[in-house]
């Protein structure tokens, strides 16, 4: 079979007879040296990641790129998501799905950003490994400030780390039902998570937080495009790994990630690839920075890789006045930034990519 990259490496020394849930949970271990590599090679700037590496992290620059324009998308939206909270004097909750070691939570707080509440969720055997990481880390611990460990995770003034399955969404639902504030904005975190989840059970999520939530956003990455060549080899590369992308049939292309959330009610609904973003989102200064950090000769791969995954981020309520992610357009001399929900090819025709505002 034809080995092309993909953000999730293959492994050589696969076990056989592995479960299919030890193998969604080593595509954390993986996410987490990803993450480690673009830092080390200095495309993210994140203080605490390293922290949950046993091992050196190097990974190629194909996947260090697309690490970095992930990573730099979701963090564009979450610092707008804050931005707009703090703007309506309103107090910012973040729920992430599936937070495996992401350590997003430590590195907002160490650039000064408050939250009421923080909430990771992810399965036992990862939450478990995850606090025994932290509890030996005293920069981490610190952040936290006062902490209690209990049987479902950790609880400490505005973070908590639980344990959750998603495919029980009820007994989560409960739990954050006791932990959430309905009236306040809450951003939905699914970094690479919901697609691991059957159609079924990702849309129980998406249909609760609709229902439940007033004034919420939406961040979303995941894969998408599996029937085309590239897309065919991504899907049986991560099979010989025992993973399925269980709902990437449902939400195959930009415009159906857009329709689950619209579909749903929700006011306003956007997606991009990863091509896109790194093409037309990154300013031409970051672009330029990044491109000097080592060498990369991959460009073909690299549009067949970015093509093949997507951020995807919705609004309701007051969290509509988030701005999203902004497109660069040159003119002339001048660069201007345009919001991107119709983009002017070059026969004039125009190309929907995100959903103009419901009226
Ligand atoms: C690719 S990793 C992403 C981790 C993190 N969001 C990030 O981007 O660094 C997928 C994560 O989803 C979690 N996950 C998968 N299925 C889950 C489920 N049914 N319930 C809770 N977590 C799940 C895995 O354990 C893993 O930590």
């Amino acid at each position: 079979m034809q080995q092309l990259p993909t953000l999730t490496p293959c492994r050589r020394n696969v076990r056989l007879h592995k479960s299919a849930d030890e193998a969604v949970q080593e595509t954390n271990d993986d996410a987490a040296l990803s993450k480690a590599s673009a830092v080390r090679r200095g495309y993210l700037d994140d203080a605490f990641i390293t922290k949950f590496m046993k091992k050196d992290a190097r990974r190629p620059p194909i996947i260090n790129r697309g690490t970095f324009v992930r990573t730099h998308a979701i963090d564009v939206l979450v610092e707008q998501f804050h931005e707009t909270c703090r703007s309506q004097d309103a107090h910012a909750q973040i729920v992430s799905l599936g937070a495996g070691f992401d350590t997003r939570y430590f590195n907002l707080k160490k650039r000064g950003r408050s939250f009421k509440t923080y909430v990771e969720v992810d399965l036992s055997e990862i939450v478990e490994r995850k606090m025994a990481v932290i509890q030996q880390h005293s920069e981490l611990t610190d952040i936290i400030g006062e902490r209690q460990d209990v049987d479902s995770g950790l609880r400490g003034n505005d973070y908590v780390l639980m344990k959750g399955d998603l495919r029980h969404w009820k007994t989560v639902a409960e739990a954050l039902s006791h932990i959430l504030d309905f009236d306040s904005p809450i951003l939905f975190l699914s970094e690479c998570v919901l697609i691991y989840l059957n159609t079924h059970d990702s849309d129980t999520i998406v249909d609760w937080i609709s229902q439940h939530c007033l004034h919420a956003a939406f961040v979303l990455y995941e894969q998408i495009l599996p029937d085309d060549p590239f897309g065919q080899v991504m899907i049986d590369n991560l099979r010989q790994r025992h993973i399925e992308l269980k709902s990437i049939w449902t939400y195959p292309t930009l415009q159906s990630q857009i329709d689950r959330f619209m579909s749903r009610e929700w006011s306003k609904a956007f997606a991009l690839t990863i091509s896109e973003i790194h093409d037309r989102v990154l300013t031409p200064e970051i672009r330029t920075r990044i491109s000097r950090l080592e060498l990369f000769d991959e460009v073909e791969e690299w549009t067949l890789l970015g093509n093949h995954y997507c951020v995807c981020w919705a609004t309701k309520g007051r969290m509509d006045d988030m701005k999203g992610l902004q497109v660069h357009r040159k003119r002339g001399q001048k660069e201007d930034i345009v919001p991107f929900t119709l983009w002017p090819q070059s026969d004039g025709a125009s190309v929907k990519l995100g959903s103009p505002e419901r009226k």
